[in-house]
């Protein structure tokens, strides 16, 4: 997706942010809860990953409940009503049920009986991915006001004896409105600018979970093999942020907010390293929350928004890579 026109007179349909909101389960798990379930240490994972603690849904609370709360509270924050949504994106690996679409549920408990809603599958890059797709609709003249949401269970397909593993994950919801609207199609324009979502399957069993409809007929456990991931990452994400960048020729020093995927510290330091991002730029929320997938970049994102870093104007580039591999970047105007 190119941001700029050729002719700078035309104007471009952008999707432009009206409102954010998220939400986090009540039950908070510490590094040192964890240590009386499986062997390990606040100061292994802390030193190893950055968290310290993560959010854990209640028996019976599901994806969508979570995803429930982060929509209303992103609505509120619009000032929209529900009705004025035309399409929902819900991006998750743990749905309420295989299917139909867990989006189609938030979308009757919200009371919408017009346009469309659909789940998108990209692990934790799966808010990229639907905020791409979500653009690409917005911008053909699908959709007009848009719902994307991410939103995670992953506590409910963690083996929880395996402590490579478990302590890495936590559960919340985060969700998005958009409004198509008229820009001057110039990177001065509020609302997505350039994205670009990326996939190599040759690394699908470096990180997956180890059942399925089709295979096992079981829902699975989530594997990784963890040092393999971590060589991928820094490298992927370096690349798509440089990548996404030059579609929208912007430069480095240009982008006033980096919130990536929050997977693990480590990651987040040594792409900052690769692409001499100011550390100050980027917004980091793993040490309350743990990875929760593709719940991770909205959580960010609301906190930085909320705490009045991020601004209306700002440059803001959102990264994120997970399992398939998958990896994506959107660079966004606030
Ligand atoms: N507590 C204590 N010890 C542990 C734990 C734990 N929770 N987990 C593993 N260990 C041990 C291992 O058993 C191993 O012990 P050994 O040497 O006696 O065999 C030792 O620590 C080293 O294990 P490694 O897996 O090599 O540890 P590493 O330093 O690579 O750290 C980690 C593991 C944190 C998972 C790291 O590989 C990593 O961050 N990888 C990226 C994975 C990731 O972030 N995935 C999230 C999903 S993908 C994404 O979102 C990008």
């Amino acid at each position: 997706m190119n941001a700029k026109n050729s002719d700078s007179h035309m104007t471009t349909r952008r999707a432009v942010i009206k409102g954010i909101g998220s939400y986090l389960p009540e039950r908070v798990m510490t590094n040192d809860d964890l240590a009386k379930i499986v062997d390990t240490s606040d100061e292994w994972i802390r030193e190893r990953t950055g968290i310290v603690q993560r959010h854990i849904a209640a028996d019976g609370e599901t994806t969508s409940d979570l995803a429930m709360h982060a929509a209303q509270r992103a609505l509120a924050d619009a000032g929209m009503q529900a009705n004025e949504i035309d399409l929902i994106i819900l991006a998750t690996s743990t749905p309420d049920n295989t299917f139909p679409a867990t989006a189609t549920a938030i979308q009757a408990r919200l009371g919408i009986t017009h346009g469309a809603a659909f789940d998108i599958q990209a692990v934790c890059s799966g808010f990229i991915f639907a905020l791409n797709t979500a653009n690409s609709l917005m911008i053909t003249g699908q959709a007009d006001n848009v719902l994307v949401i991410g939103a995670e269970t992953f506590s409910r397909i963690l083996d929880w004896e395996d402590r490579g593993t478990c302590v890495l994950f936590g559960d919340g919801a985060g969700a998005l409105v958009l409004s198509a609207e008229e820009g001057s199609g110039e990177n001065s324009d509020r609302g997505i600018l350039a994205g670009k979502v990326r996939s190599d399957g040759r690394h699908y069993d470096k990180l997956y979970v180890d059942g399925g409809v089709s295979s096992t007929q079981t829902v699975g456990k989530l594997r990784m093999q963890g040092p393999e991931v971590f060589k991928h990452a820094v490298k992927n994400i370096s690349s798509i942020i440089s990548e996404t960048a030059e579609i929208a020729g912007i430069t480095m020093d240009e982008v006033d907010w980096f919130v990536p995927h929050q997977a693990n510290k480590r990651i987040l330091d040594g792409t900052a390293r690769k692409l001499k991002l100011a550390p100050e730029k980027i917004v980091i929320t793993v040490d309350k929350h743990g990875n929760t997938s593709a719940a991770s970049v909205p959580l960010a994102l609301d906190v930085a928004v909320k705490d009045g870093r991020i601004k209306k104007n700002d440059l803001v580039l959102l990264e994120a890579m997970g399992g398939g591999f998958t990896w994506g970047a959107v660079l966004l105007r606030w």
